[in-house]
């Protein structure tokens, strides 16, 4: 695997080899097999396969989050070696903006729901990053996983809104057995608060066996109780919508997604359920 960690030196390697398809894989590192099954992904359709790890600050709306995300470089790399990806590009913060660098992009309504209400600005500084990044890498398919819905639908309006040429693929969610969705934050959780997370894929799933499109205030209402009746578990929302417009479902709504974000302890996460 080949490592970069400046653009202009991606860029010249990527013109030199001009492969016909260019796969690429977003990622904030501290990999695990949610990441790593993208990879998987990416190379089973393209020709070369482009994996970057830079932890965006302009996405964290807590100091405290950015400066605790896990950032273990040699393990990730090793991963990647291992999953065949051939270029990692992995860019210090100095590498991918200048000082006071200023962006904004009107996403629509999607962008103040959900993850949006709960952490303001953190989507101005996704598409930021990500309009960066798909700049430089110009690839020829995105690979995003479902695990994160919204910024899948928030990176696909950024697409269409800008006319970028790369064909978004989502990935399904890689999951423990127990059922906790993998995430790099899940380091941070006790042993205790590892056993109470599973009631966030618990109580999706439960959504998901007793959906009733006649009854969706009450199943959220029901939902966001069961999440809050676990120890240390404080749940920020928990809602059933529209799988393209992430405004609340109704009975006619076509495609339907289940979402949830709480605190566990000190950890924030999140997860989500297709639910047709
Ligand atoms: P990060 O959280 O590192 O996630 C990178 C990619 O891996 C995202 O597309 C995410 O949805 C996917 N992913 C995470 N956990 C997964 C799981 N359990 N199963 C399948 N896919 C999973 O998302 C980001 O980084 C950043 O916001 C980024 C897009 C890189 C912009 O900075």
């Amino acid at each position: 695997m080949k490592t970069f960690t400046t653009r202009s030196q991606i860029r010249q390697y990527l013109n030199a080899q001009g492969a016909a398809k260019v796969g690429f894989v977003p990622t904030m590192g501290a990999l695990h097999n949610g990441h790593i099954s993208l990879i998987t992904q990416a190379k089973q359709a393209n020709d070369v396969t482009v994996c970057s790890i830079f932890v965006n600050p302009t996405q964290f709306n807590d100091p405290k989050d950015l400066e605790k995300y896990p950032r273990p470089i040699e393990a990730d790399k090793a991963k990647l070696e291992l999953a065949g990806c051939d270029i990692l590009f992995n860019p210090g913060v100095s590498d991918m903006y200048d000082d006071n660098e200023q962006w904004h992009l009107d996403i629509g309504p999607m962008e103040q729901l959900l993850e949006g209400e709960f952490r303001p600005g953190h989507y101005q500084g996704v598409t930021q990053v990500v309009f960066k990044l798909l700049d430089i890498v110009k690839p020829t398919n995105l690979y995003m996983g479902q695990k994160d819905y919204q910024q899948f639908m928030i990176v696909s309006r950024m697409v269409e809104l800008l006319n970028i040429p790369v064909n978004m693929v989502m990935c399904p969610i890689e999951r423990e057995t127990d059922g906790l969705a993998m995430s790099s934050r899940n380091i941070h959780l006790t042993p205790a608060d590892r056993e109470h997370s599973l009631v966030l894929s618990k109580t999706l799933n439960w959504v998901k066996n007793n959906f009733d499109a006649n009854n969706i205030e009450v199943l959220q209402q029901q939902a966001m109780e069961k999440m809050a009746s676990i120890n240390d578990v404080v749940p920020e929302y928990f809602r059933i919508v529209d799988g393209k417009t992430l405004l609340p479902a109704n009975t006619n709504t076509q495609s339907i997604v289940a979402l949830t974000a709480a605190r566990v302890g000190k950890t924030r996460l999140i997860d989500n359920v297709l639910i047709k």
